[in-house]
C-alpha cells in the first residue's frame, strides 16, 4: 500500500495492522458509494437516471448535486425491475443487488439493458460483470468508516484529492472498549458527517483497514449463517425470492406480516436496520416497496457471529413470529 508521507524511521508506533490484500485491489478506490455513482455519472453523461424506489435515499444526491433528471421504478416480488418505462439512448437503469441476492438478475440486465448501473453496495461479495459500471461500499460489510470501489469500463478518470477517515473512526474503536450501544450515537454523527462530500480518492487509513480484513472467513461466515438462518426460518418467511445457493449476503431479509417484530427483537438485544426510511416517504401503504420497508427484519449473518448466534436468533424469532 502506498504511504501518505516521505519514509520516517522511528518514532512511535503507528496502529498495528496486517499487511494484506484488498479483495477489489484493481478496482477505484474513492470514498463513497453514492460519490461512486456520481463518478459514473459525470464520465458517461447520462441525462436521466432511472432508480427504484426500493434504495437508500443518499443515492439522490449525487443526482441532484448534477441536476439530473430522475424517475423511480418499482420492483416486483422477486426484486426485479418492473418495465413500465423505456431507457433513452441517453439515460440509465440504477440498479441495487439486495442483500447480496440478486446476481443472477444483475446478469439477466447485462443482457438486456443498455446503459446499466449496478449499485453492489449490500452485495460486497458479488464481482463485477465485464463492461459494466459497478460500485460498493465497503463499510456496509466490514467494520471501516467509508470506502468505495468502482468498476467502470472506460479510460477516462477524474482526479481526485484524498479523502481522510481520521475523524470518522471514533465509533470504530470506542466500541472496541464501551460495546456497539454506547458508540451508537458517534456512529449517527459519522455516517452524517459522509452527506454532501466531494468526490475523493480513498483515505489510506480505509484503505489500511481493508487490507486488514480475512475476505475467506468473511465469505464462509456469512454463506454458512445465511443458510442455517434460511434452513430454519423459510417456513415463516414471506419474501418470494429464489434465495442463491451458498450465498454470502449482507443479511437474512425475513418477510412477514405480524407487526413489532423489530421492537421485540431490541428487547432481546438483538438490532435490526430498517432499509430504508425514506422508502416511506416516496411510496403509498398499497405499494410492494412499503411493505418489504415495514415488515422484513434484517438480521445479521456476517463475521462476527457464527451459529450459536444464529441458533439464539432462530429461538427468539420462533417465540414471536
Ligand atoms: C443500496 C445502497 N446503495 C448505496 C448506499 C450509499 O452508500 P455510501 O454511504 O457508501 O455512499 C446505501 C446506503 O448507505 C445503500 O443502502
Amino acid at each position: 500500500m502506498e504511504s501518505q508521507t516521505a519514509k520516517t524511521i522511528g518514532g512511535y508506533f503507528q496502529l498495528t495492522l496486517e499487511q494484506g490484500k484488498e479483495y477489489y485491489p484493481d478496482l477505484i478506490k474513492l470514498n463513497t458509494s453514492r460519490n461512486a455513482l456520481e463518478y459514473v455519472l459525470i464520465i458517461r453523461g447520462y441525462t436521466k437516471v432511472y432508480l427504484p424506489y426500493y434504495t437508500c435515499e443518499v443515492m439522490l444526491e449525487p443526482i441532484v448535486r448534477l441536476n439530473i433528471q430522475y424517475q423511480f421504478y418499482s420492483i416486483n416480488k422477486e426484486l426485479e425491475p418492473i418495465f413500465d418505462f423505456e431507457i433513452g439512448p441517453t439515460e440509465c437503469l440504477l440498479y441495487t443487488n439486495y442483500f447480496g441476492l440478486k446476481q443472477d438478475t444483475v446478469k439477466w440486465l447485462r443482457e438486456n439493458v443498455d446503459n446499466l448501473i449496478i449499485d453492489n453496495a449490500q452485495a460486497f461479495f458479488s464481482k463485477p460483470l465485464p463492461g459494466i459500471d459497478t460500485f460498493y461500499s465497503c463499510r456496509k460489510f466490514f467494520g471501516v468508516p467509508d470506502g468505495a470501489y468502482l468498476q467502470i469500463d472506460t479510460d477516462e478518470r477524474l482526479v481526485l484529492e484524498k479523502d481522510s477517515s481520521a475523524n470518522r473512526v471514533g465509533h470504530l474503536t470506542s466500541s472496541i472498549d464501551h460495546g456497539i450501544e454506547h458508540s451508537y450515537a458517534d456512529f449517527l454523527e459519522n455516517e452524517a458527517k459522509l452527506k454532501d462530500n466531494d468526490i475523493k480518492s480513498m483515505s489510506y487509513l480505509t484503505q489500511a483497514l481493508l487490507c486488514n480484513v480475512n475476505y475467506k472467513e468473511s465469505k464462509n461466515k456469512r454463506i454458512e449463517n445465511f443458510k442455517f438462518l434460511n434452513d430454519n426460518l423459510f417456513l415463516a418467511n414471506e419474501l418470494a425470492v429464489d434465495f442463491p445457493d451458498e450465498v454470502p449476503a449482507m443479511v437474512y431479509p425475513l418477510l412477514v406480516s405480524k407487526k413489532g417484530i423489530k421492537a421485540k427483537l431490541i428487547e432481546k438485544k438483538i438490532f435490526v436496520p430498517t432499509f430504508w426510511p425514506n422508502v416511506l416517504k416516496w411510496t403509498t401503504d398499497d405499494m410492494y416497496e412499503y411493505k418489504l420497508t415495514k415488515r422484513t427484519v434484517y438480521l445479521p449473518v456476517d463475521q462476527r457471529y457464527g451459529l450459536d448466534d444464529m441458533a439464539y436468533m432462530v429461538d427468539v424469532l420462533k417465540k414471536i413470529i
